[in-house]
């Protein structure tokens, strides 16, 4: 168990535990833990290996950060692009190495509050955690006020686990915020419902298919009816006409 104990130290230490959190817009001060900078010293402090801090004695020869008189290194009203690894060390009068630190900054947004959207599937019901895809954000649900097994952005309920009034919310939280959906009561209809509704529903789309169809086909057959009879009269006038033509040039021959 030394072995075991020792190698999660290890991992914790040097991937979980390394990187120091901090919300945007905190004051943040990475400091020597015990050793104090003496007035001949040389101080140096960089950022994600670029040189930031250069003081050698009571000279400043570069301060592209502020640094406090015991050599902290003072971040006011952080932001994401000072995320990142800082080294800093500290030598003696004679060049020598006093005190060395190298920490790493992780700075995050608080996480928005989320939503729950509620999908009626085809089985039951999906609810989804909105707000999820910021990075290192871990999703809880609740149900019913108890914590449900489930770290997913997405909740599967199947509808012969969702009895009528069951309220669900989400939590999403990074390692620096926390916060909570408004609780939901999802309402789907059961499977056969809405077997039901779409039966009905086609039921209907079939009578409106044959109203229409059955509508237009009338006023088609009606059109032809008026076509014909007036082409028959025409004819029949045309014929008339000639007829009597004939008869008239028969006459005078
Ligand atoms: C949660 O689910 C995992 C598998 O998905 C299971 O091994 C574990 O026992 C569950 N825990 C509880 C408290 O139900
Ligand atoms: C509902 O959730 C289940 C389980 O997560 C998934 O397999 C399914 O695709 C989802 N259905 C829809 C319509 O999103």
């Amino acid at each position: 168990t030394n072995v075991l104990n020792l190698m999660s130290a290890i991992y914790t230490g040097t991937f979980v535990s390394s990187c120091i959190y901090k919300a945007a817009g905190d004051k943040v001060v990475i400091s020597f833990d015990d050793a104090k900078l003496q007035e001949d010293n040389e101080l140096r402090w960089t950022h994600n290996k670029q040189r930031v801090y250069l003081k050698k004695g009571s000279q400043i020869k570069l301060n592209k950060l502020n640094v406090s008189e015991d050599g902290s290194l003072i971040l006011e009203n952080v932001q994401k692009d000072k995320s990142g690894q800082y080294k800093g060390i500290i030598y003696d009068a004679e060049g020598k190495l006093r005190k060395e630190t190298v920490q790493q900054l992780c700075v995050l947004e608080p996480v928005p509050e989320p939503i729950v959207l509620v999908e009626c599937v085809e089985k039951g019901v999906n609810l989804t955690c909105s707000a999820v895809n910021n990075d290192e954000v871990v999703v809880s649900w609740m149900k019913n006020g108890t914590k449900a097994n489930v770290t997913h952005a997405v909740l599967h309920i199947s509808s012969s686990e969702l009895k009528p009034g069951d309220n669900f919310s989400c939590t999403v939280s990074n390692p620096i915020s926390k916060n909570s959906a408004k609780n939901v009561e999802p309402v789907c209809s059961d499977t056969d419902l809405s077997e039901k509704r779409f039966l009905f529903g086609s039921d209907l789309w079939w009578m409106l298919v044959i109203l229409t169809g059955g509508g237009s086909f009338l006023l088609i057959l009606f059109i032809i009816c008026l076509v014909c009879v007036c082409c028959c009269c025409r004819r029949n006038k045309r014929k008339a006409k000639r007829t009597s033509s004939v008869n008239y040039f028969q006459i005078h021959l």
